[in-house]
């Protein structure tokens, strides 16, 4: 028999979905979801009316964040999982585990080297399991890149040169809501990033040793508006109407779930989802340039815009036997959002992913990739939740990730948000020591 586990969630926004989704339908025979904890009611209340309506689930039990413990309490979870704003992981995970249940945490799993070391703390004490969920390691493409380094088809990795383009839409989302204080993210460097340079510690099978870079905001933000001649005038999109002329401009109105999840929330928190991205308070960068060195001797040049044309990455290693490059266009252009629609994107002249392989003194061979379109993240949601929620055994490519993972990925952008700072490389075991994995 299949033990069934008690889930609770605490952060019910826009990527909640994914989790609660899967627990009241694909992996319902593996848990049951007990319990909603967030800082805003009318969320909370959207999800239950919502599981009603499609899966006719009778509403959960709701919990205010300041009532967080009273819901363990009462609602005894085996496992919390955790998707509220970035610098609230921490405070959640270390009280969850505390009081004995497991964690699933979204990434980053936080936003600094201190509360980094509380969860890693708290973890060695209590022995709790703390999940990491890094989606892009199960994207088809991402494993098949981990499938041929780990066979050795290029040898010795010596080098990697990594490339990240956030478009015009998903880069400049990160500019309307709190993802744009520091603070509550850590910045792109950690926010976003945390994907990429998990993959590469995954990728590489190493760590980073040392970092060095510069980071800018450069496109966004009051100033660089001004200078261009862009809409700067209003604070958000709702009831100004100089914004519909901005090709940035957010219509949360266009879209059923935002209304619901944002416009029709937002007067108990203030949380306004569609500001402007040329604001005066942005305090994070849009364009970041890094050199790191890993502990197995390679390095890597990796750079991230988030204000290109077109998203996706290219990425090239260089090995002793010879390199493999990668190519991946997500979406190749964007349209301007005054010719609207909530996702003015342009799939229909993207070109498929490429991978080559070139050995040294050989031909070049393309590289078969598997298709899938189901699910989100080129299909790596889906398999994660398998993971997360079945279980992880046997995977020969070791894709599901813990806490040691989720604070290895975090570092390197913690040391460059250091390194911008002080214009010095810094050396991540000066900010944490990160135990080694067994
Ligand atoms: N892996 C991925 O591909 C992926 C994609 C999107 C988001 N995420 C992660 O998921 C998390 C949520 O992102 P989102 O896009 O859903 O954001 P969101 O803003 O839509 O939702 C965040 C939720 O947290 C709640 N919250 C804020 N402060 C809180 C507090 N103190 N206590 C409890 N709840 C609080 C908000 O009310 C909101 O409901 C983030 O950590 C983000 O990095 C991951």
């Amino acid at each position: 028999m299949t033990e069934v586990k008690r889930y609770a969630i605490v952060g019910l926004g826009h990527r909640s979905l994914m989790y609660t989704d899967a627990l009241n339908n694909e992996f319902k025979d593996y848990g049951k979801l007990v319990a909603f904890c967030d800082t805003n009611q009318s969320r909370m209340d959207y999800y239950n009316r919502y599981f009603q309506d499609l899966y006719q689930a009778p509403p959960l039990p709701t919990y205010l964040a300041t009532d967080f413990d009273r819901m363990l309490a009462e609602q005894r979870p085996d496992r919390l999982i955790v998707t509220s704003i970035d610098r609230t992981h921490h405070e959640y995970i270390v009280r969850a585990m505390e009081a004995g249940c497991d964690v699933i945490t979204e990434k980053p799993m936080t936003v600094d080297a201190e509360k980094a070391r509380a969860i890693l703390e708290t973890q060695k004490k209590t022995g709790r399991q703390l999940i990491v969920t890094f989606n892009y390691r199960y994207a088809p493409l991402n494993s098949k890149i981990k499938e041929l380094l780990q066979s050795g088809a290029i040898g010795d990795i010596i080098s990697v040169h990594f490339e990240w383009l956030l478009d015009t839409s998903h880069g400049a989302d990160y500019f309307r809501r709190w993802h744009r204080n520091k603070e509550n993210s850590g910045g792109l460097m950690v926010h976003k990033a945390t994907h990429h340079f998990d993959l590469v510690n995954w990728w590489l099978s190493s760590r980073p040793e040392t970092v060095f870079g510069f980071g800018k905001l450069a496109f966004y933000g009051r100033q660089n508006g001004l200078a261009r001649g862009e809409v700067t005038s209003y604070p958000r999109y709702r009831g100004y109407e100089e914004a519909k002329t901005d090709p940035y401009g957010l219509d949360l109105s266009q879209d059923e779930r935002l209304t619901s999840l944002y416009l029709e929330a937002e007067h108990e928190d203030n949380y306004f989802r569609d500001k402007n991205v040329f604001a005066e308070d942005i305090d994070i960068e849009d364009d970041m340039a890094l050199v790191i060195r890993y502990d197995s001797g390679a390095t890597m040049t990796y750079h991230l815009t988030a204000y290109s044309p077109w998203e996706g990455y290219r990425i090239a290693f260089n090995g002793s036997k010879g390199r493999l490059e990668i190519l991946l266009e997500e979406n190749s252009y964007r349209l301007p959002r005054t010719s609207y629609n909530i996702e003015a994107t342009a799939k229909d002249v993207t070109l498929p992913p490429r991978i080559v392989l070139r050995p040294l003194w050989e031909k070049p061979v393309e590289i078969d990739l598997p298709t899938s379109t189901e699910g989100g993240h080129g299909g790596g949601d889906i398999r994660l939740l398998r993971d997360v929620f079945v279980g992880a055994d046997n995977d020969p490519l070791g894709r599901a990730a813990g806490h040691l993972d989720g604070a290895t990925s975090i570092m390197t952008g913690i040391a460059a948000n250091r390194a911008f700072k002080t214009g010095e490389p810094v050396r991540v075991s000066d900010l944490l020591d990160i135990p080694a994995k067994v």
